[in-house]
């Protein structure tokens, strides 16, 4: 059965209720108002996407009503069929472009609607859309995989506790949630909130807005993914479609009433791949059998719903087990812990933390053998710091001791997935919190050592076949510890250090990021790390060596092709096959002669100036102006998704620090601007490099925001200071 009249009712209501906005905007404002959502370089994403055309004003947006009035096919009665589906479909697109407006207009009208933040607050519960900045950071996670994709929740649930019991089920199953629009007079954010659930981008619990037009928001994000990750071509919209239907696995989930308007969005999803699973009897919008799987799904009870959807979207989920006493898995990453809630503190400046790994013979390593060296939980007070050292201790018989920070990464994250633990930093600045949720729940230190003792065998069981840990929160056995640890730390770093890509025949290919951004590769020589920051070349050698066929491949760099630029003929050849011949060539030392690809997920850009005839970078931190024009967000939207663009080039922060920088042209004496922050962090490293070519003080030489955001404004001052770029060779 067809029901293709609620649709096109919908549609229309969509259609009409944009236009009025827009025409009493413009009444207001004119057509020269500008309109846009905060902080993106994608416009409006979902109209960007797909049709390719930027909306700039209010003007614009009045173009794109005008299309949409022409998709949308004339109402229709009851059962009448229509004789092909692609109005459906269209009409369905183009109220998604309505909803895109509607909420537009509501930046222009009630700038204060939305809270620019990842978390809510307490007198404010919408996020509105997320900008671009988040969608990166968010971005990531898809593309290692830590979260397979997200349900778009419209409405609300019967109660409190089952939106709470739903919400903790898809947490679990490592989904984001992106909640809008009510349902009998409130939201399922709203609900959450009162059943006391922590909402906000960090536990993927999005409380997007109270409309049914918010839920454009998710849409939006699932093209902005499409467009930055996958390096497709705004208005190329069969590729953006397809990239999400593939890649992104999402759903809807309806709960409650649903709208002819909530019908035209749903009609709107399926474009996209995205089935609504609903909690009330509705009929099909397509006939089945159109698509590989149903479209709707209707009448589940709401025990079920979850799982259904998975199985309907055909969602693989491995979800661990991990024997703790509290809920466990990425979506618990992002959570704080507070003030009050706070049971257990170590570290953070106020008492000391350290964390080390180590290799040990097997028959020094007794396997899940976990110690809690001093007091535990249930020995302290709610409230108490302690000092707190953890020691990992692993063995096997392919474990080798350049594993050893590869695992000891891992505790980091590990820790920080169990529900009602925050962990930040590592090494002897980490900082543990335990809530007392989790203590109410029956958490003890001991599980920590449980955690690390199942995961790390889950995670590396090819390179070790003994894990086990011991929990110090004595003083003086954590000072012997932090003795011991900083001791490896200084041989770990020393090891990095001294290497040189001219004496290093292999380098190592990252690809992890191909999974959004299909012909990226990054190129991890000793002297140039990824461009997310996260992997260098030993990160590199040793993953590959746990895991041979993963996204760490070892490049034989063979012959030198370019000394200079940085292009060797193993490293084209691995670039081609891994790019499947979208890239054929390209040097890891320039930035103006085809500079590396980017995928999405980098540290910093940098970018040419040709009037300072220098480089300037800029780091996701930094959210201003810059001397080449555009913000982070836009220059990561232009020169993003695996592409090459001479003139721009993504890197890591720890690259600015290399000799190897921008070599090409110059190295770190080409370096005339960067935000304030980024240099004060890495002062010691540029001056020391400065100083090593014949320039004393360089990071004083090179220009920041106090000084300037212009080419212009910098200029005079790099002449005062005689920065040494002034007298170079034209970059261009
Ligand atoms: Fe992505 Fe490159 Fe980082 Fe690998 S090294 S995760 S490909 S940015
Ligand atoms: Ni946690
Ligand atoms: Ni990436």
């Amino acid at each position: 059965k067809i029901i293709a009249a609620n649709v096109v009712a919908g549609a229309h209501k969509v259609y009409e209720k944009a236009r009025k906005k827009y025409e009493m905007a413009v009444q207001k404002y004119g057509k020269k108002k500008e309109i846009s959502f905060p902080n993106t370089g994608y416009y409006l994403p979902v109209i960007y996407g797909i049709l390719g055309f930027p909306v700039k004003n209010l003007g614009d947006a009045g173009l794109v009503l005008d299309r949409s009035e022409q998709l949308i096919p004339p109402l229709i009665r009851e059962k009448a069929h229509l004789p092909y589906l692609g109005p459906i479909l269209d009409a369905g697109m183009a109220s998604l472009f309505n909803y895109e407006i509607i909420e537009a207009i509501r930046y222009l009208e009630e700038p204060d609607f939305y809270l620019p933040a990842e978390d809510p607050t307490d007198d404010k519960l919408w996020l509105g859309a997320a900008d671009d900045v988040i969608l990166r950071k968010r971005g990531v996670e898809f593309v290692d995989g830590t979260a397979p994709g997200f349900a778009a929740i419209v409405g609300s649930a019967p109660t409190k506790e089952i939106a709470a019991e739903m919400a903790l089920e898809l947490q679990k199953k490592n989904l984001y949630v992106f909640m809008a629009a009510q349902h009998n007079g409130t939201t399922f954010s709203q609900q959450l909130r009162e059943a006391g659930v922590q909402i906000g981008w960090p536990t993927r619990l999005v409380p997007f807005g109270p409309d049914i037009s918010s839920a454009i928001f998710a849409v939006g994000f699932a093209t902005r993914a499409a467009l930055s990750f996958g390096g497709i071509e705004p208005g190329d919209f069969r590729k953006v479609l397809i990239y999400n239907k593939d890649r992104v696995f999402a759903f809807v989930l309806a709960m409650g009433d649903v709208s002819d308007e909530w019908y035209a969005a749903a009609a709107g999803c399926i474009n996209y791949g995205f089935p609504t699973i609903a909690d009330t009897p509705i009929p099909q919008i397509l006939p089945t059998g159109v698509c590989t799987y149903e479209h709707v799904v209707s009448n589940i009870p709401h025990q079920e719903i979850v799982a259904k959807a998975i199985e309907v979207r055909g969602l693989k989920v491995t979800v661990t087990e991990v024997p703790v006493p509290t809920a466990y898995g990425p979506a618990f990453e992002g959570e704080r812990i507070r003030g009050e809630d706070i049971y257990m503190e170590a570290g953070g400046g106020k008492t000391q933390a350290v964390e080390l790994t180590v290799m040990k013979d097997m028959n020094e390593v007794e396997d899940g053998k976990i110690e809690v060296i001093g007091p535990d939980l249930k020995d302290i007070e709610a409230g108490t710091r302690v000092p707190l050292g953890i020691l990992v201790e692993v063995a096997g018989r392919k474990m080798q001791s350049d594993f050893e920070p590869i695992l000891e990464r891992q505790i980091h994250h590990l820790i920080n997935y169990a529900q009602g633990l925050m962990h930040i930093g590592q090494r002897d600045i980490a900082w543990v919190r335990i809530g007392k949720g989790a203590v109410e729940k029956g958490f003890s230190l001991s599980h920590i050592g449980s955690i690390l003792h199942a995961k790390l065998h889950q995670d590396f069981g090819s390179v070790l076949d003994k894990v086990q840990v011991k929990v110090f929160t004595e003083k003086d056995k954590v000072d012997d510890l932090l003795k011991q640890a900083r001791e490896v730390y200084a041989k770990r770093d020393a090891r990095v250090e001294g290497m040189t890509d001219e004496d290093e025949p292999i380098f190592y290919s990252c690809t992890l990021c191909q999974s959004f951004a299909p012909s990226h590769v990054c190129v991890v020589t000793p002297e140039r790390t990824g461009l997310c920051g996260a992997y260098n070349w030993l990160d590199c050698k040793a993953s590959f060596e746990i895991n041979p066929t993963g996204p760490n491949q070892p490049i034989e760099k063979g012959k030198v092709i370019d000394e200079r630029l940085g292009q060797w003929e193993g490293v084209n050849e691995f670039v081609q096959k891994a790019s499947r011949g979208k890239v054929v060539k390209y040097n890891a030392y320039s930035i103006m002669e085809d500079p590396m690809t980017s995928c999405g997920c980098f540290e910093c850009i940098a970018a040419v100036l040709p009037v300072a005839n220098g480089v300037m970078t800029v780091d996701r931190d930094y959210k201003g102006p810059t001397p080449c024009g555009m913000k982070f967000t836009t220059l990561a939207g232009s020169a993003g998704g695996g592409n090459i663009t001479p003139g721009f080039v993504g890197h890591s922060k720890l690259y600015i620090g290399s000799k190897k920088f921008v070599a090409a042209e110059g190295g770190i004496l080409r370096l005339v601007w960067m935000p304030k922050a980024l240099k004060e962090m890495l002062k010691e490293k540029i001056d020391r490099l400065g100083a090593e070519r014949g320039v004393s003080n360089l990071s004083d030489r090179i220009a920041d925001e106090t000084v300037g955001v212009t080419e212009d404004e910098i200029y005079p001052f790099l002449q005062e200071k005689e920065h040494p770029a002034v007298s170079m060779d034209s970059i261009v």
